[in-house]
């Protein structure tokens, strides 16, 4: 098939372009573009142009370190000038002083940044940004919610990074509805988008999603845009997760790790002690787990208490872990251990604000509900780490050396793995298990019969 040709004109002053904009560059009204298709002069539509796609290899986007090395981290070593970034989270995650430390950061390295701060009040902002630390002198601000009035100052500034806190704050006068609404959520992103790649600038769009993603805004912005963050934790602890969910520029895997403090957001470079600070040692329905976030191993202690409930339905609650593993798992060593969780309410949950929310914590799940069942804590010391599979098999998970890397590094000295595990860290004894009910029967949480 032969896409048709078509360009984007001006009907005011008949200006080309090749991508739709909502202000025309040359007579700077809005509103005037229109998308037209190309016709050759006995009327048939002209094919479109094809190029080779080896000649555009040399046009790879580089990016530019931000200067927050948890930050750059997600960005794959930076921001691509031009590129759109769509910073997602929950009202009161810390969107805003995340954006603040970035537009700090940059503009340290003497890069021009506009900040355009919709939400808040500039002198807000400047009382923020500077108990985080000193403000650099080449941060501007701009108290603006109107796209047009946003486009011009980006357009007179041309800065390196301009930051938009938030989108659901901003209006476009030729488009009826109110700020927040979808129409004009992807209206001044549109607009936005194209005035960041016509002049090189770095753009960052602050976007609020409620707890289940629902709410217009963000969601609509995802194809728009060139990477999407999302920024979230418990509410109820300091630690933030930054993460990309979609990156054009390179993987999407890696993860940033940020503690909420006083003077704002701190890296937190080790992840795994903090998680295992508080652990109780030898209690029941503990079990640690290297999980895997993103590309870093991190220990998390999963733990599980069973109440006695009676009757069904069995009331499954879990927090910082995957509620539908955790249903799975339990069903799995229920029929495959056996394990009779019947006639208890399960509770499970990651400790201390970490998440373990991979298939490399199904193990370690069962085996903390096991331990609980049993009343019987597993040794000191000891990991587990693997999937577990319908038929009750414990199935090989990705980056296990990295994995039990980390776990020695804490101190632990054996760790229960999958069969084909086969090679970890001097001084860490492996105990390989082909099934749940052989990690059951290591640990000798079996049988176990329920009254
Ligand atoms: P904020 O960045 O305003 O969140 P968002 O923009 O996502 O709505 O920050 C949220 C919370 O963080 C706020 O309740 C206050 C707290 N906070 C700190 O604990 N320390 C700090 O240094 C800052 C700036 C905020
Ligand atoms: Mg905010």
């Amino acid at each position: 098939m032969v896409k048709k040709r078509s360009v984007h004109v001006c009907r005011e002053c008949g200006a080309q372009a090749a991508t739709w904009t909502g202000r025309c560059s040359q007579c700077s009204r809005w509103g005037t573009v229109e998308e037209v298709e190309q016709r050759s002069d006995d009327g048939r539509l002209v094919a479109a142009v094809t190029e080779p796609l080896i000649s555009f290899a040399s046009q790879t986007s580089v990016p530019t370190p931000i200067g927050i090395p948890e930050v750059d981290r997600v960005l794959g070593g930076g921001l691509v000038p031009g590129s759109v970034t769509l910073l997602s989270g929950e009202p009161g995650i810390g969107k805003s002083t995340l954006t603040l430390q970035m537009a700090c950061a940059v503009a340290r390295t003497g890069a021009g940044v506009l900040l355009v701060t919709g939400e808040e009040a500039p002198s807000q902002v400047a009382a923020r940004a500077a108990r985080i630390g000193e403000i650099p002198s080449a941060i501007s601000v701009l108290d603006e919610t109107s796209v047009e009035s946003i486009v011009s100052a980006l357009e007179d500034e041309r800065p390196a990074l301009a930051l938009v806190d938030s989108i659901q704050t901003l209006n476009v006068s030729s488009i009826v509805g109110s700020p927040g609404s979808v129409v004009q959520v992807r209206a001044a992103a549109a607009e936005l988008v194209a005035v960041a790649k016509r002049l090189g600038v770095s753009l960052v769009l602050i976007g609020h999603v409620t707890k289940d993603g629902s709410l217009a805004g963000p969601r609509v912005l995802e194809h728009v845009v060139d990477s999407v963050l999302s920024f979230a934790g418990d509410r109820h602890h300091d630690l933030r997760f930054l993460r990309a969910t979609k990156h054009r520029f390179g993987p999407t895997t890696d993860v940033g790790l940020f503690e909420m403090t006083g003077l704002g957001l701190m890296p937190v470079t080790d992840p795994s002690s903090r998680f295992l600070i508080d652990r109780l040692v030898g209690t029941p329905g503990s079990m640690v787990v290297p999980t895997l976030d993103g590309h870093r191993p991190v220990l998390a202690e999963v733990q599980a208490l069973l109440s006695p409930h009676g009757e069904r339905p069995v009331h499954i609650q879990s927090q910082g872990v995957d509620g539908t593993r955790v249903k799975l798992v339990t069903a799995v060593f229920e029929q495959r251990g056996p394990m009779a969780t019947f006639g208890f309410d399960l509770f499970v949950s990651a400790a201390g604000g970490a998440e373990a929310k991979e298939p490399g914590a199904d193990l370690a799940i069962g085996l903390a509900a096991a331990s609980a069942l049993a009343g019987r804590a597993v040794p000191p010391g000891l990991v587990a780490c693997g999937e577990v599979g319908l038929s009750g098999e414990v199935r090989s998970v990705p980056r296990m050396e990295h994995r039990l890397q980390e776990a020695f590094r804490l101190g632990f000295r054996s760790a229960i793995v999958p069969a084909s595990t086969t090679v970890g860290p001097t001084g860490l004894e492996l105990l390989p298990v082909s099934t749940v009910s052989a990690a059951l029967a290591m640990l000798d949480l079996v049988p176990m019969e329920v009254a």
